[in-house]
């Protein structure tokens, strides 16, 4: 079958590849970055390049494709790329496309705790891109997980750099709050396998890993891989909010975003059973599996903070 990925390029994009590729797809890539496509050296897939708010250069991706798995989103908003223009407006433009040639499965990735809430600006648009989906008429599964993890990915390394940095790791509010981490690997397992799940059809179904885990036994486990022993400081999320208002002011791209802190307190767990009874596999716990971590150093966690990703935590 031939499967249209957008996003690629991205983190989740490329593990979707290979599996895609393992399961003996033929892949097109949706390539927004012209020159990040060299991240496939192998040319066993087609690359079509555009953006998702550019209707014109999308219709020409989708000749022949029979499913799609559309992976585009952002978490970061900036003037020019807003939540609504991506997360919402580009799922749109995407499902236009996808009708126009008739695709048979439309898999739409969203994200855990996507709400129909104004107040939490990014899982309000992940609930409003979801809809255009539900709304097309097209066959779809929509799979909304938890966060992911692997090599390449933000969060884990985000928190490696500070537990690398700082004898005591700030914590916004409590602590308490549990994620359901899912392997990036076992996430796009389970994407290639909807492929050819007519089962799965018109279902939205929420993914996590094996364990749920609180963001302090999260930041336990992180010390405890790097060998180090750090205290935590739990800090009052509105004290946070302030720090990070100024924050965003003087960096351009911060550790971590006020519409992030406002999702702090949001439920972000699935069924913990969810992929072994949806898909017939178990997911990798988080402990165990974060080795990669330890590639991240002292002046790595710096850059961090100063709001860049070294590429070679980055690129994988
Ligand atoms: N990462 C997580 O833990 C997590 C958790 C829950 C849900 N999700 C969802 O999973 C999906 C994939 O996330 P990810 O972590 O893989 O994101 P990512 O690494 O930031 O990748 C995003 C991809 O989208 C592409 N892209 C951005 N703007 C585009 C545009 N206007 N037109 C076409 N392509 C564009 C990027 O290409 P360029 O780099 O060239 O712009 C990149 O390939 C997203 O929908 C996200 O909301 C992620």
């Amino acid at each position: 079958m031939l499967v249209l990925v957008t996003g690629a390029t991205g983190f989740l994009g490329r593990a979707v590849v290979r599996e895609l590729q393992e399961h003996h797809h033929r892949v097109r890539c949706l390539v927004h970055t012209p020159g990040n496509e060299r991240m496939f050296p192998d040319r066993s897939v087609e690359v079509h390049y555009g953006s998702v708010s550019d209707p014109e250069a999308l219709a020409g991706a989708f000749y022949d494709v029979e499913a799609v798995i559309h992976l585009v989103g952002i978490i970061r908003k900036s003037r020019n790329r807003t939540y609504d223009l991506i997360n919402r407006q580009g799922v749109a433009n995407v499902v236009a496309a996808a009708k126009e040639v008739g695709v048979k499965h439309f898999i739409q990735v969203s994200a855990l705790g996507a709400t129909n809430d104004a107040g939490y600006p990014y899982l309000y648009s992940k609930w409003r891109g979801d809809q255009e989906v539900i709304n097309s008429g097209l066959s779809y599964t929509i799979l909304r997980p938890s966060i992911m993890f692997g090599p390449g990915d933000e969060f884990l390394n985000t928190l490696a750099g500070l537990v690398r940095t700082t004898p005591v790791v700030p914590v916004a509010g409590s602590g308490r709050n549990r994620f359901q981490p899912i392997a990036v690997a076992d996430m796009a397992r389970c994407l290639a396998l909807t492929v050819d799940r007519e089962d799965l059809k018109s279902k939205t179904v929420e993914i996590g890993g094996p364990d749920q885990l609180s963001y302090n036994e999260v930041i336990s486990l992180i010390a405890r891989t790097l060998g180090k022993r750090r205290l935590r400081l739990h800090v009052p999320v509105w004290m946070m909010y302030i720090a990070t208002v100024i924050l965003q002011k003087v960096v351009s791209r911060p550790p971590v975003t006020t519409d992030q802190l406002k999702m702090i307190a949001i439920r972000n767990v699935a069924e913990t059973s969810i992929v072994q009874e949806t898909f017939g596999f178990t997911p990798r716990p988080l402990e165990g599996n974060i080795e990669f971590i330890r590639s991240v150093g002292f002046w790595d966690g710096v850059k961090i903070a100063l709001g860049s990703m070294p590429a070679h935590l980055r690129d994988h």
